[in-house]
């Protein structure tokens, strides 16, 4: 983290965003967490109201002046703006402005940066920054042709300069790309064989700042990187712990998320949220002192969504010490845990996070006996992929009876999926999933 702290102590940084309304405080606060994780020294946070966005600048040319005196004034080394600008909108804010512009792309892509920490995540880091100048390479390019009209014979060494640029950025992209595939073919390895050990994965997820890296320090008592930063973590770093009640477990810690990611943001660095995506079981860590929330949940339940992540999840409402709820579990029904108050560093509520885990893991996997039509290979292909077959045997008539331990909700998904009869295939056991959840709660005592 030295270099962090070298490269960036101190950027003089204006934040700019632009509403229609008063700008609302969650946006407001996350623009400036963001900002301070890059590294910026923030001088002022201008508010621009504005319907609709200028195609020159983004905002009006006279909000640019009056923000280029404040640079001037301010001695600003950077301005940032809270939204994504065209490559153009970006030069002729620079122009005018006599500093560096960056958007929000750029700068998420910055923190990424910084925080990058495995091989992979490194990769798949420059990977994005290096699409995301591409683009305004190449319409850098135009633009200069634009201006010069008729540009044959024209070409100067800038021009040439910029293809050079191009061609480097191309060939660097298809090297990081073969090179990915190269990691990540090791790293599914490893989950392969995790999985053929059927090794519970567990992973932290959560809006960025709200304590993933302490609890995961804690659990699996390592020293990932935690600072009161946003994406102190990029890499799902994965520690294999034992854990009561249930056995060896993978535990993996994930980027965090912010509101807003685009999409194209999302899809570079889903390779870092894969874990998640194959997660046995999704802790959602959860800020309860913050004032956002229920915004922040809904924020992280979006990309989950996004991302296609359907583990369950436990609620894992972390920082009790300062937001006053007292340790507990809270049920979904009478087996199934749904959301625990913790802390991660008063140690409050620990014990009753690992009891909940243990429940939620337990009360996932079950044994099942499955009678297969011959048409249903598919589907028995599917379980083998899975690695949940536990003995099979062929009847007489073609049938096929299958074992299998599985977790009910995923055995439910691929049947549905495969648009078979879950009363057929199950017999009796259907029956579990029509069961209504009742909603109760248990209290526990405070640790
Ligand atoms: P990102 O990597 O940015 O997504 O953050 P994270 O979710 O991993 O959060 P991290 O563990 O870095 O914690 C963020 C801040 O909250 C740090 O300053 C922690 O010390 C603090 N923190 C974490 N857990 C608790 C807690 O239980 N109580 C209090 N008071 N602070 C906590």
């Amino acid at each position: 983290m030295e270099n962090f702290e070298q490269r960036h102590s101190g950027e003089r940084a204006i934040l700019v965003s632009v509403s229609v309304q008063q700008l609302d405080d969650l946006d407001a606060e996350e623009f400036r967490l963001l900002a301070q994780s890059a590294g910026a020294e923030i001088l002022e946070h201008i508010t621009v109201p504005r319907n609709r966005p200028d195609p020159k600048f983004f905002i009006g040319s006279g909000k640019v002046d009056e923000i280029a005196e404040q640079v001037q004034y301010l001695e600003a080394e950077l301005v940032i703006f809270d939204h994504s600008l065209s490559p153009a909108q970006e030069r002729n804010l620079e122009r005018i402005l006599k500093c560096r512009v960056i958007d929000r792309t750029g700068l998420i892509l910055d923190i990424f940066a910084l925080r990058a920490r495995t091989h992979e995540g490194k990769l798949q880091v420059e990977l994005a920054q290096l699409k995301h100048l591409s683009t305004r390479l190449i319409r850098g390019f135009t633009g200069n042709l634009e201006q010069q009209k008729g540009g044959i014979g024209l070409r100067g060494p800038g021009e040439s300069q910029l293809e050079t640029d191009r061609r480097l950025i191309r060939v660097r992209i298809t090297q990081l790309k073969d090179k990915l595939v190269k990691v990540q073919q090791t790293r599914l390895q490893g989950r392969a064989a995790r999985q053929k050990a059927a090794i519970p994965t567990i992973s932290l997820v959560g809006y960025t700042n709200a304590g993933k890296s302490t609890l995961f320090n804690i659990l699996a008592k390592s020293d990932v990187y935690a600072a009161d930063q946003l994406f102190a973590t990029l890499d799902p770093t994965l520690r294999r712990l034992e854990w009561d009640g249930v056995g060896t477990v993978v535990l993996a810690d994930t980027v965090g998320f912010v509101r807003n990611l685009q999409h194209d943001l999302v899809e570079s660095f889903k390779a870092t949220l894969e874990e998640t995506l194959e997660a046995t079981l999704l802790l959602h860590v959860i800020d309860a002192s913050s004032p956002n929330m229920s915004e922040q949940i809904e924020a992280v339940e979006t990309v989950l969504k996004e991302i296609g992540a359907d583990a369950p999840v436990l609620h894992v409402y972390n920082k009790i010490d300062i937001s006053g709820d007292a340790a507990k579990i809270i049920y979904k029904t009478a087996e199934l845990p749904e959301r625990v108050y913790v802390s991660a560093h008063s140690g409050q509520g620990l014990e009753l996070l690992s009891e909940a885990v243990q429940q939620c893991l337990m009360g996932q996997l079950q044994h099942f006996d499955l009678t297969l039509k011959p048409a249903y290979g598919k589907l028995r292909n599917q379980l083998y992929t899975l690695n949940v077959i536990e003995s099979e045997r062929y009847e007489e008539n073609g049938d096929l009876h299958l074992t299998v331990c599985i977790a009910p909700h995923k055995l439910e998904q691929i049947i549905k999926q495969a648009h078979l009869p879950l009363d057929e295939i199950l017999g009796n056991k259907a029956s579990i999933f029509q069961r209504p959840l009742e909603e109760f709660e248990i209290q526990h005592s405070s640790l």
